[in-house]
């Protein structure tokens, strides 16, 4: 027989999305658990950290826009208070991006993206290749031109995960190593979850913040399941030494022959070099096909880096979802709450679904920012009660 454990609110999934919700609603004085075998890992750890809300604007996409741009502003602040109740630093970076163009192609391409940013109104400079290669020395001779966005920052996601999870045992919110296989259920609301040690956590609300997982919680019914899928990402890591610096002062990015490329230089001297975008359901493998084709398009933009260590490969898995924005508050089951289908944007949107996910479970109110997002849009018979 298992101890049974109560609390206000179970978080199932440790990544940087439950170790906000945990951390935010512990703040406002929630008594707090999650359910993660290895809280702060999960796709943070494989994440570049860029904070590009402008750079990565897709047509269609315009009303995760307003959520990005509310994340991305609230960055400052929100690093600050972290850092301040962690003593962890998080490598917050503002440094800018530069999107260029190698080719007519991508050129035409970044034209575009440049139209549909001066339509939403955002911040954006047209420069020329020189003008391009004059902010970053490094950048390959054949640069035909290229977008400066200044208000295109980075973090560190692993610093940031374990800010959080710093953060988090500070305000007393209670861990449990081990995964939630089983969702329980007390008539018709969700009662939180048992784990794979046979621990059944009993929970006033529960919120599903499993990343890619939260689609496969047993025990639910299957309307509320969250339809997430593994979008993989491959990431390299490589270091540049001292003799070799500043070799680039902003992240930099491109579209090779379709394939998005970036690299994002840290302070400490990490160059993360990303990413693959693959539909290949749960595999994590790391591919010498992957590597090779950013490795290929990372030196066609910056030839130089073929000089550098490469320190890490690795693969994770982004949640998608049906419209590449997330799911964020209640679902149909009362009780069942889900913070989840980040995509591209998991580390951007941690402050704001920290807020979000806080607001609705002290009050029950889901944010006017968040009421797009709310998971009832995937379940049409719902989509017009209030959440
Ligand atoms: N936001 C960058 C990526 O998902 O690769």
């Amino acid at each position: 027989m298992h101890a049974r454990h109560t609390c206000d609110v179970l978080v199932i999934g440790g990544g940087v999305i439950g170790l906000v919700t945990a951390w935010r609603a512990a703040q406002r004085g929630l008594r707090v658990a999650v359910a993660d075998p290895a809280p702060g890992r999960g796709a943070a750890q494989v994440a570049a950290g860029m904070l590009a809300a402008v750079t990565e604007l897709h047509y269609g996409e315009q009303t995760l826009l307003a959520l990005n741009l509310a994340s991305a502003r609230r960055y400052p602040a929100f690093t600050a208070e972290l850092e301040e109740a962690s003593g962890v630093e998080t490598g917050y970076r503002a440094c800018g991006t530069l999107a260029v163009a190698l080719d007519a192609d991508d050129r035409e391409h970044l034209r575009e993206l440049h139209d549909l940013q001066r339509r939403s109104g955002l911040d954006s400079q047209w420069l020329s290749g020189r003008e391009c290669r004059r902010l970053e020395p490094m950048l390959a001779p054949g640069v035909r031109g290229g977008l400066r966005v200044d208000g295109d920052h980075q973090t560190d996601p692993r610093r940031l995960s374990r800010a959080l999870l710093t953060a988090c045992e500070r305000a007393g919110v209670v861990f449990h190593r081990h995964e939630a296989v089983r969702a329980l259920l007390a008539g018709d609301r969700a009662a939180g979850a048992e784990l794979a040690d046979g621990t059944r956590l009993a929970a006033g609300q529960t919120v599903l913040a499993a990343g890619s997982l939260s689609g496969r919680l047993a025990g639910l019914p299957e309307e509320v399941l969250p339809p997430v899928r593994p979008v993989k990402g491959q990431v390299l890591r490589l270091r540049v030494p001292d003799a070799y610096r500043p070799f680039l002062s902003r992240t930099v990015r491109a579209v090779v022959r379709g394939g998005p490329v970036y690299l994002v230089p840290r302070e400490n001297g990490e160059l993360v070099v990303g990413a693959t975008s693959e539909e290949l359901g749960w595999d994590t493998t790391v591919t010498a096909g992957g590597v090779y084709e950013l490795l290929r398009d990372a030196h066609e933009l910056v030839p130089g880096i073929t000089e550098l260590p490469l320190v890490e490969t690795l693969a994770g898995l982004r949640p998608g979802s049906p419209d590449n924005a997330p799911l964020l508050g209640p679902t149909a089951l009362p009780g069942l709450l889900v913070a989840t289908g980040h995509h591209r944007n998991g580390v951007l949107l941690t402050p704001v679904t920290g807020d979000v996910m806080a607001e609705v479970l002290t009050t029950g109110r889901l944010p006017e920012e968040a009421r797009p997002f709310s998971p009832r849009r995937f379940v049409p018979a719902l989509q017009e009660q209030p959440a």
